[in-house]
């Protein structure tokens, strides 16, 4: 059991009723689904402080990093805010570094309420690419997300295939060999120790 893949989601919206989250779940199910464990970091439930640099482990930032750390593989889940990602999944990625993401497995998925969240997931690549995560050329996106759900369960069973075969896919990609270092991770001298 020890070496079972463990895939942790970190949810970037803080609203009660998030689709983001519910997709998540079912990524986390994808995983499980392919012989992996699943944990869900729910942002509401840490005091994470905006990042200041001068206190890099404020707040609960030190539970953040080690749960992150230990997993195998992360997907990071966002809706779409102004054509990227939210401040709130920007926030925990600041407390975080190459201790937390250098050669992990990433997925990516987004959630939005006009059509393809396609930025969101673009600029949360750009951000593991600096930290030299290795990010699944797969992605899973939930456009529409009011039509895709309803109370909390997906009624789109295309796209709730697509989040599902996200999971499975961080597990069978969890622990692939790794990469050489990337350009933008050796300028970012932010996320070194
Ligand atoms: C501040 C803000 C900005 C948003 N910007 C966009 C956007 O640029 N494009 C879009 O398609 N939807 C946008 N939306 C809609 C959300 O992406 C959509 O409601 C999503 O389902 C929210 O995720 P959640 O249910 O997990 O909170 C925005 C919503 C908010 C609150």
């Amino acid at each position: 059991m020890a070496d079972l893949p463990r895939v942790t989601a970190v949810c970037g919206s803080l609203r009660d009723d998030s689709t983001t989250r519910v997709a998540l779940e079912r990524a986390l199910d994808g995983a499980a689904e392919a012989g992996g464990t699943g944990e869900l970091i729910d942002l509401r439930h840490l005091d994470l402080p905006l990042f200041d640099a001068d206190d890099p482990a404020a707040g609960d930032a030190p539970e953040l990093t080690r749960r992150v750390r230990d997993a195998d593989a992360v997907v990071l889940g966002t809706p779409m805010y102004h054509g990227s990602y939210s401040s709130v999944l920007k926030t925990a990625l600041d407390y975080c570094g190459f201790d937390e993401f250098e050669q992990k497995t990433v997925g990516l998925l987004a959630v939005s309420g006009g059509r393809f969240p396609i930025t969101a997931m673009d600029h949360l690549r750009s951000v593991c690419r600096a930290l030299d995560a290795w990010v699944l050329p797969y992605e899973a996106a939930v456009p529409q997300a009011y039509r895709a759900m309803s109370d909390g369960e997906f009624t789109d069973d295309d796209l709730e295939e697509r989040v599902a075969e996200l999971g499975r896919q961080t597990v069978r990609y969890a622990k692939i060999e790794a990469c050489p270092a990337t350009f933008e991770s050796r300028e970012n001298v932010g996320a070194e120790d």
